[in-house]
């Protein structure tokens, strides 16, 4: 069985209610259900995760490597500012997907550039819940 961790980043538990005009009407837990549908038609195994905490986070990719297999991550604020979250993922050399709901590349100037991108295998943004679900299949065939 494949093990996947999850990784929600900053304000994402409001989703639903946050910014709708951004991000849509889609909650974490409707996220979660779509991604564990998947988990299941594949045999795989997620542990999710959802922190407002920069270090919790760096903490949790920090243990993964000996424990996962991949990382699915939103890191939501982070992606633009956080050097160790992007450490944490580079130095642990965890197979890891970044996702956004939004399209990034499309919206304010601090939002266009990601820290993550360069030590994520890939990304996928701008799909909304559809961006985590094509970010989780895109990680299990890569497995
Ligand atoms: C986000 C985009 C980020 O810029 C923002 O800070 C978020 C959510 C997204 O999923 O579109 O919190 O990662």
């Amino acid at each position: 069985m494949k093990k996947i961790l999850v990784i929600h980043g900053p304000n994402l538990d409001l989703l639903g209610q946050r910014e709708p005009a951004v991000y849509g009407k889609v909650t974490l837990k409707q996220i979660n259900a779509a991604l564990k549908k998947i988990a299941k038609k594949r045999n795989a195994a997620l542990t999710i995760k959802q922190s407002n905490h920069e270090g919790e986070i760096v903490d949790l990719i920090g243990k993964a490597k000996s424990k996962f297999a991949g990382l699915l991550i939103n890191p939501a604020a982070y992606t633009h500012t956080s050097v160790a979250v992007r450490d944490a993922i580079s130095g642990s050399g965890i197979l890891t997907v970044e996702v956004h709901l939004s399209n990034i590349y499309s919206r304010e100037e601090f939002r266009q550039k990601s820290l993550i991108s360069p030590v994520a295998k890939g990304a996928v943004l701008g799909f909304g819940l559809k961006s985590y679900t094509l970010g989780l299949e895109a990680l299990l065939d890569l497995i």
